[in-house]
């Protein structure tokens, strides 16, 4: 038996289901049951009726798996190098000031954030449903965190006052994405289409012919008149589209605007990791039950919209 083999068999014998991100490598999108972005996978943990969830992806989100389902065993693949910088930006001593400083503001924090900052949110939200959670609260200013730039994409599509908490947060492969590397393509291909992920710079947004979450850019780039379409976000991304133009017998030419926007954290997961996860079920996902509580309300205030 092959390792793929030996992964399909441990996961029927345990009634597990493999959940994995847009920005996993090759190997694993394969050999998931699920590949999608934050709220895809949300959902899909929410509803799952598997009595192991296996989350490649980083630890946000295999903690957002396991607050959506406490009774059950969320397990992670690598524990140690899968941290995703920006969720760990925002630590709950700056919401607390933010909110000292503004009582009348409602907390919306990006579900890139860590379980303990989700407990004392209002809600959380994706790239995919950041301007609908916030267009859903009566109170005219809103603290959201900790990506200044999504708070620049909220901003241009609600009257709300949007104040970003910490100032200058934000996710280090997206932040590598200039203005000059938009140009730059587009010159080379003066009829390619630009879609960019609203955790680039506000003035690669500007120049980019869409901004989208990596789900967006699924249904987006399968619907494109362009033969030719430009990337702004992480390069596995590519993979997923590929596969789902492959899918769909469409094929179009797809450009990573950067070839080095790569989320190491990602790429730490391997096909022998998630073949030692599902034999020794480890790494497991455990978090304090009042924090799972109080998160929970946060995500499903996001999910009900
Ligand atoms: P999406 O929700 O668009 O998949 O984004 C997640 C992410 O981590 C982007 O860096
Ligand atoms: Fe975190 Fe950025 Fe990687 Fe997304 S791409 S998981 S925000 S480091």
């Amino acid at each position: 038996m092959d390792i793929i083999e030996r992964i399909n068999t441990l996961k029927k014998e345990k009634n597990a289901v493999i959940l994995a991100h847009n920005y996993q490598p090759e190997e694993i999108q394969n050999i998931a049951d699920f590949v999608g972005d934050s709220l895809e996978l949300c959902i899909i943990a929410k509803e799952t009726t598997a009595d192991i969830i296996v989350f490649c992806g980083v630890d946000f989100m295999a903690e957002t798996a396991k607050i959506l389902n406490k009774d059950k065993k969320v397990l992670i693949p690598e524990i140690k190098e899968v941290e995703c910088p920006m969720a760990h930006q925002i630590p709950p001593k700056i919401i607390l000031d933010a909110k000292k400083e503004n009582p009348n503001a409602k907390v919306v924090i990006y579900v890139n954030t860590l379980a303990s900052a989700k407990a004392i949110s209002d809600s959380t939200c994706t790239s995919a449903n950041a301007d609908k959670v916030i267009n859903s609260f009566e109170e005219d200013k809103i603290l959201f965190g900790p990506d200044n730039n999504l708070g620049y994409f909220v901003s241009k599509r609600t009257d709300k006052e949007i104040i970003c908490i910490p100032k200058g947060g934000g996710c280090y492969v997206h932040q590598k994405f200039k203005k000059e590397d938009v140009l730059t393509l587009k010159k080379q291909y003066p009829n390619a289409l630009c879609v960019a992920h609203p955790e680039c710079a506000p003035e690669v947004q500007d120049l980019a012919d869409a901004v989208l979450s990596t789900g967006g850019m699924v249904k987006y780039v399968l619907e494109a008149q362009a033969e030719e379409i430009i990337i702004g976000t992480e390069c596995d991304m590519i993979v997923r589209l590929n596969h789902e133009l492959k899918k769909a017998g469409k094929t179009k030419k797809l450009i990573p605007l950067r070839k080095d926007a790569i989320c190491d954290p990602m790429k730490q997961i391997t096909l022998e990791k998630v073949e030692k996860c599902l034999t020794n079920e480890e790494y497991e996902i455990t978090l304090d039950e009042e924090v799972i509580e109080k998160a929970k309300k946060s995500i499903e205030r996001m999910l009900e919209i």
